[in-house]
């Protein structure tokens, strides 16, 4: 969702904040805004547009001074406008704040102060921090940096709902304040800076030093130092190294992050196959112990989760895949259960919410996280990092297939447990990047599949595992060429679907391995497409008459799922840049979906 960040340091405080608005950009682009206090005086420049355009246009980078705040908005509350863009300040715009998260009481604090005779700017949840602690200012009979601080705490006190908080006043320039509950944010520490950050990526072009804040913790920052509090005491929060290189988060050559995060794959895929082990080897542990298992996540990771569930039947052990969202309407959860969260991110409102859930109900939990100090990591009991590096684009991709890669060595891990002979499970490991170059290696002949696609609507079918690349497939089409495209088990085909077939209405079918139980029933139901008509793209491992044929390597059907996985990443990739698409940021979606 939005991303926020602060800086207080030497350094011109404007660049700092544009270039980590830039890397901050996918988690929100409608409108963004900074904040800025230069000789006492806050200048705040905002606009509906992205971070560049608007940067260009109300010259961002003209602006001196050493602190200040900024953002991107991902709107929840008011419509995208000028005057919804954050920062927000109060009254005597003295006190400017950027926020991430949702104020749930914000409707009655407003009529409350607005009896109080504050006024307004925005329809937002969030100026009525600013307001708020304008008023518990006002409290104190002297206007000091001590009260002001105190001020915010008070303020803080009585809102509810989540929040990642950066605060400026225009009166104590040498005073950065930063809060969470319930969202993300970073403490960056530089060489006599700080930063403030939704993630790290807002400060890794200056600092790979970083302190993930916890909830309920308020940091002050001043005069070069720093101190975090948390329920009116003092409390020391670890810091950690972030290894990632910044360069990653360049596209390097490539049009779009999306397409160089596909071609990353090779390399990715090798990082998750032997990051993590000992975590593997604890969560296998943990699956073999416990009687339930779920896989929880949220949209691609919901399918890494599908992924799982396939992988472990055939071990005959049951682990289940569910929806975060959904997580607690259904679950049955107990002191006899894991819970295995799967996130990019590491920062899902929904699966956060799913595995503290577990937590209170006594389970055991664990998650696969790609995001170095994100949330999840800190709230379970096993954190299991996946190393797919920096994702930029929205559209996740390597780090989907670094999720299935971490599942299947926790499968094999298992089966090793349960003493099953999974020597050619393991032997395959090595060979999987290349597999996956040879499929990236059609991306011309993909191409020009892609571009000649006329259709408005799409099916994505299989049958057994890749039910998981069906659902993932159509995802990715639908997120970023806006095109309608549903994933479906070829089987669910006739009960409904099918009657929606005809020339204009394409399927892709992605047919299993030749040694697959459900190979050559896969292969009636696209004869049931074609016989209406319907023009099918099969992504397969043999050619298949009278379809557009894109063809994978035949392999081991446990891991085609991860071989196949860029064959349908660059379809979407190239259908939406023949449309035009935003490919890297689509409209109304964010990378880290941090609300309800
Ligand atoms: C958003 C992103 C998706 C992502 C999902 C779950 O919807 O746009 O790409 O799959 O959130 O995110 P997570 O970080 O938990 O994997």
């Amino acid at each position: 969702m939005c991303g926020i960040i602060g800086y207080i340091g030497k350094r011109k405080a404007s660049e700092v904040l544009y270039r980590g608005l830039k890397r901050l950009e996918y988690r929100g682009y409608d409108s963004c805004g900074i904040g800025v206090v230069n000789n006492n005086k806050l200048i705040i420049k905002k606009d509906v547009g992205k971070v560049e355009e608007v940067a260009k246009k109300e010259g961002f980078l003209e602006i001196e001074g050493n602190i200040g705040i900024g953002h991107n908005r991902w709107a929840t509350h008011g419509k995208v406008s000028k005057e919804n863009a954050h920062p927000h300040t109060d009254c005597l715009d003295r006190i400017a704040i950027v926020h991430n998260g949702i104020i749930t009481n914000y409707k009655e604090l407003k009529e409350e102060l607005i009896k109080k005779g504050h006024k307004f700017k925005s329809e937002t949840d969030t100026e009525v921090i600013a307001h708020l602690i304008e008023e518990e200012l006002n409290k104190f009979d002297e206007y000091n940096e001590e009260n002001y601080i105190k001020a915010v705490k008070n303020a803080l006190k009585k809102i509810k709902g989540s929040y990642a908080l950066s605060i400026i006043n225009k009166d104590f320039p040498n005073l950065l304040i930063g809060a969470r509950y319930e969202s993300p944010l970073i403490l960056g520490i530089g060489e006599n800076e700080f930063f403030l950050g939704s993630d790290v990526t807002a400060f890794l072009d200056y600092t790979n030093r970083a302190v993930p804040l916890e909830d309920g913790d308020i940091v002050v920052v001043k005069n070069n130092s720093y101190y975090i509090e948390n329920n009116g005491k003092i409390v020391k929060r670890k810091e950690i190294e972030i290894k990632w290189n910044i360069e990653q988060a360049e596209k390097q050559g490539f049009p779009h992050f999306m397409l160089k995060e596909i071609f990353e794959q090779p390399e990715t895929i090798k990082v998750s196959a032997k990051i993590s082990s000992e975590e593997i080897k604890e969560v296998a542990k943990l699956i073999d112990k416990f009687n339930k298992v779920y896989f929880v996540g949220a949209g691609t990771s919901y399918h890494a989760c599908l992924y799982a569930e396939y992988l472990f039947s055939k071990l005959n052990k049951l682990v289940k895949a569910e929806d975060a969202s959904e997580f607690l309407n259904k679950s049955v959860v107990d002191n006899d259960t894991l819970v295995v969260g799967i996130t990019q991110s590491g920062e899902t409102y929904d699966t956060l919410k799913a595995l503290k859930y577990a937590k209170e109900k006594g389970a055991k939990t664990a998650a696969i996280v790609n995001v170095i100090g994100s949330t999840a990591t800190r709230i379970v009991d096993i954190p299991i990092l996946m190393g797919a590096g920096i994702e930029i684009a929205v559209c996740a991709t390597k780090t989907f297939t670094s999720q299935l890669m971490i599942i299947y060595r926790l499968f094999l891990e298992y089966g090793k447990i349960k003493d099953r002979n999974m020597n050619k499970y393991e032997q395959v490991i090595n060979k999987i990047p290349n597999y996956i170059k040879e499929v990236l290696n059609q991306s011309e002949h993909i191409k020009n599949i892609a571009e000649s696609l006329k259709a408005q609507n799409y099916i994505f079918i299989s049958k057994g595992i890749n039910l998981v690349s069906a659902l993932e497939g159509a995802l990715k089409f639908k997120e970023i060429t806006y095109l309608h495209a549903e994933g479906m088990s070829a089987g669910m085909l006739k009960h409904g679907t099918i009657s929606l077939i005809d020339e204009n209405f394409d399927t892709i079918a992605i047919v299993p391995p030749k040694d697959s139980k459900v190979f050559s029933s896969i292969l009636s139901n696209i004869e049931e497409v074609r016989a209406r008509n319907g023009r099918v793209i099969a992504v397969t491992p043999i050619k298949i008459n009278d379809c557009d044929n894109i063809t994978v390597p035949n392999v081991l059907e446990e891991i085609s799922p991860i071989v196949y996985a860029p064959a349908y990443q660059l379809l979407a990739y190239y259908k939406a840049v023949q449309l035009k698409r935003d490919v890297d940021k689509p409209r109304g979606l964010a990378k880290s979906v941090t609300v309800e």
